[in-house]
């Protein structure tokens, strides 16, 4: 640590009851305030006093949200480091600290099923609904072009909802799997593709995070409108990452940021958007860098969302 007094301070911040915990909490992946209350079961002024203090040391980085704040753990680097340094007994001093990380995959838990609610519900009219926000065909021919017309092997779509990605790319892949966490989504995706008469794809139940890929490695892996749905893109980038061809690809599709928060209560959105600076350092904890950016206003909407679109190959 290039200084002492900056030293003294991070681990004067970390030496507390509740900072410590917080930390712990943090080392699991990014959390919004709101989650951290609920599991520290603390006021909210109180949790968020600590964590100015932790973000002020320098161990952990704000980003605001709308209404909402996200804390995550300092980027690569000596605080990181630290705080790394710090969790090695912590982790395994159990009490408490495993009470709180049983809190968090509850909460975790019942985020999925809001997610998975919702898309119960719509998923008979989810192909109607994606445009009402999306400048779609621009998306889609950007998505075209981006990729070329090199086949690849195998293809993944990750939240591959009602398989519209799997329908559009079906002459880019040889052979392709969705996976979805809604089985109403699989369903109807199923019922399509075997109507558009692909016979090159499947689907599949299962959780991003959790499935077994069984040592299985993918040419080229889609994540379209999907990592909006989770408090940690990071997460679900490195998890990526791990499953990826050492010359694959991932395509990414989502919202710029923005402040629509009725988006969250109405349509089970976990984060407003995502920026390209956010984006710039998930891709780079996860051994990746992007080669591809850009950006599509929805000149139908007022009040349109802009979305991106980000081709990610490993370092
Ligand atoms: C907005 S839809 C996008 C679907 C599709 N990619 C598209 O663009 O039409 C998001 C999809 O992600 C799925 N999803 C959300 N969280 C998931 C998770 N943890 N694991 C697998 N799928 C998930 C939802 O069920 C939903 O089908």
């Amino acid at each position: 640590m290039a200084n002492f007094e900056k030293l003294v301070l991070a681990l004067k911040a970390a030496g507390e009851h509740t900072r410590l915990r917080l930390l712990a909490l943090l080392s699991e992946g990014e959390l919004s305030v709101k989650d951290l209350t609920d599991i520290l079961g603390q006021s909210q002024p109180r949790v968020s006093r600590h964590l100015k203090l932790l973000a002020e040391a320098g161990l952990v980085v704000r980003s605001a949200e709308g209404a909402w704040a996200y804390y995550r753990i300092a980027d690569p680097g000596e605080k990181r480091d630290l705080v790394g340094a710090l969790l090695v007994p912590v982790e395994k001093s159990g009490g408490i600290l495993t009470d709180d990380k049983k809190k968090l995959t509850a909460i975790r838990r019942e985020h999925q099923n809001q997610a998975d609610e919702y898309f119960s519900k719509v998923a008979k009219n989810w192909d109607n609904l994606r445009n009402l926000h999306v400048p779609e065909e621009a998306v889609e021919a950007a998505i075209l072009r981006v990729l070329g017309k090199k086949k690849v092997k195998r293809l993944l779509d990750l939240g591959s909802g009602t398989g519209r990605m799997l329908e559009l790319l079906h002459q880019n892949y040889e052979y392709g799997t969705g996976i979805d966490l809604s089985r109403e989504m699989i369903g109807v995706a199923r019922a399509k593709l075997s109507a558009s008469g692909i016979n090159n794809a499947q689907v599949r139940l299962g959780d991003i995070l959790s499935f077994d890929a069984g040592g299985q490695k993918e040419d080229l892996i889609i994540l379209h409108q999907v990592l909006h749905y989770f408090d940690d893109p990071g997460q679900v980038l490195l998890k990526t990452a791990e499953i990826l061809q050492r010359d694959g690809r991932i395509l990414l599709v989502d919202f710029a940021p923005h402040e629509l928060e009725y988006l969250r209560q109405n349509d089970a959105h976990r984060r407003l958007g995502l920026s390209k600076g956010q984006m710039e350092i998930w891709a780079k904890a996860a051994g990746m860098k992007i080669d591809v950016f850009e950006r599509f206003e929805n000149q139908k909407q007022q009040q349109g969302l802009v979305v991106c679109l980000w081709m990610l190959s490993l370092k």
